[in-house]
């Protein structure tokens, strides 16, 4: 039998400003879900933060998708909006683009990444969760963990993953997708996914061969892009991901390896801004030096037989990952210093924040022909 996890998540409140989740929030979420367990919806569940999006990780039986899941996730974040409401918070609800639930949470505002498996006879997974960015910036991790053999010793030397794997890629502007073969088609991908602001890792599939079934994914992130939802800006749609580790697949130091470079993602101040993702244990998942830099949270879990979460281990909480950090914030700076001058700030077209009309208003009368 199946079971699925789902990994759901909303900024509905900042304490102060972007920067985290208030603690009563995510009582109130857990309150939630938990009634839900009592009644046998959910097998487990996990509620957390990440900057300022709450995180919700759940266990059930109802497959991805499911009404019943995602109307119990709506609900969460509803509860957890009045408490925003009632303590003032920043943005309460900000994510929250939809009045009415209707069925799925995707298009209304939350992220999501779910995954419905068979579980092995052990089953260490992983889940990611990022503030201050975008879906696109998992693509340069996620391509490292499952294709590239300087990250991953196992494409290399473990008979069961050396055949590679396959990649559903989205186009996040055209609403259309791709699936590719790695390491075959690997030049191929890379031309897509560099462009990480319009097509994203969506999904990891293994191939014929592999112990795990070809049709389940062993890796899946949210893809939602808030401004799509809403029509204009309500905040970067800071992303999610759930990876499958070990027996046949990235090894878990493999899963973590990528992050131990804390590459440039575009988001941070006003979601305009590239700059370094930094991995962090939870307690420094708190946005401040100019909102940022973006944050990187991994939790380890093992699932029981049941279906339980077993764990979370705050996997960056770890000193080595102390040099990861330190570049960041080397990075930080050197960025920093660039003011409001790209490459640091967005190229205008990726921007979520402009003036620029306003001032080219401002100035038409002026401008004149040059020679
Ligand atoms: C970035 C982010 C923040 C805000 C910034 C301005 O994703 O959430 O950097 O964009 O703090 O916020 P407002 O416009 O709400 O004052
Ligand atoms: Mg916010
Ligand atoms: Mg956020």
């Amino acid at each position: 039998e199946k079971i699925t996890i789902s990994v759901i998540k909303a900024d509905v409140g900042g304490w102060p400003g972007h920067s985290r989740v208030h603690p009563a929030l995510i009582e109130r979420a857990k309150e939630v879900l938990s009634e839900a367990q009592k009644e046998g919806t959910l097998i487990d569940f996990y509620v957390t933060y990440a900057g300022d999006d709450l995180q919700l990780i759940m266990t059930h039986k109802k497959g991805v998708d499911s009404s019943e899941i995602h109307g119990l996730a709506w609900e969460a974040f509803k509860k957890a909006t009045e408490v925003a409401k009632e303590l003032g918070l920043y943005g309460a609800g900000q994510d929250l683009l939809k009045d009415a639930f209707s069925g799925n949470v995707r298009g209304l505002g939350p992220s999501v990444a779910e995954m419905e498996i068979t579980l092995r006879k052990s089953e260490p997974i992983v889940t990611f969760h990022l503030d201050k960015t975008e879906p696109g910036a998992f693509n340069l991790p996620i391509f490292r963990m499952f294709a590239d053999p300087f990250n991953t010793a196992g494409l290399v030397i473990d008979p069961k993953m050396h055949m590679g794997f396959r990649f559903e890629i989205w186009d996040i502007y055209d609403h259309k997708k791709v699936i590719m073969s790695s390491p075959e088609e690997m030049y191929d991908i890379l031309a897509l996914i560099g462009a990480k602001g319009r097509y994203v890792i969506k999904r990891v599939y293994p191939k014929k061969g592999h112990p795990i079934p070809e049709d389940e994914p062993v890796a899946v992130v949210s893809t939602e892009k808030l401004y799509e939802v809403a029509g204009e800006y309500v905040g970067k749609d800071d992303p999610v991901a759930i990876v499958r580790a070990q027996s046949g697949l990235p090894a878990l130091g493999e899963v973590l390896e990528p992050f131990a470079f804390p590459h440039l993602v575009s988001g941070w101040m006003r979601g305009s801004h590239n700059g370094p993702l930094m991995p962090v244990p939870l307690k420094y998942a708190t946005p401040t030096r100019f909102d940022g830099p973006p944050r990187a949270v991994a939790l380890g879990w093992q699932i029981s037989p049941e279906g339980k979460l077993i764990g979370p281990v705050d996997l960056f909480d770890d000193p080595a990952f102390d040099w990861a950090r330190q570049k960041a914030m080397e990075i930080t700076d050197y960025m920093r210093r660039h003011g409001p001058f790209e490459p640091h700030r967005l190229p205008l077209e990726e921007m979520e924040y402009t003036t620029l009309p306003g001032v080219l208003e401002k100035l038409k009368d002026r401008f004149e022909p040059v020679e």
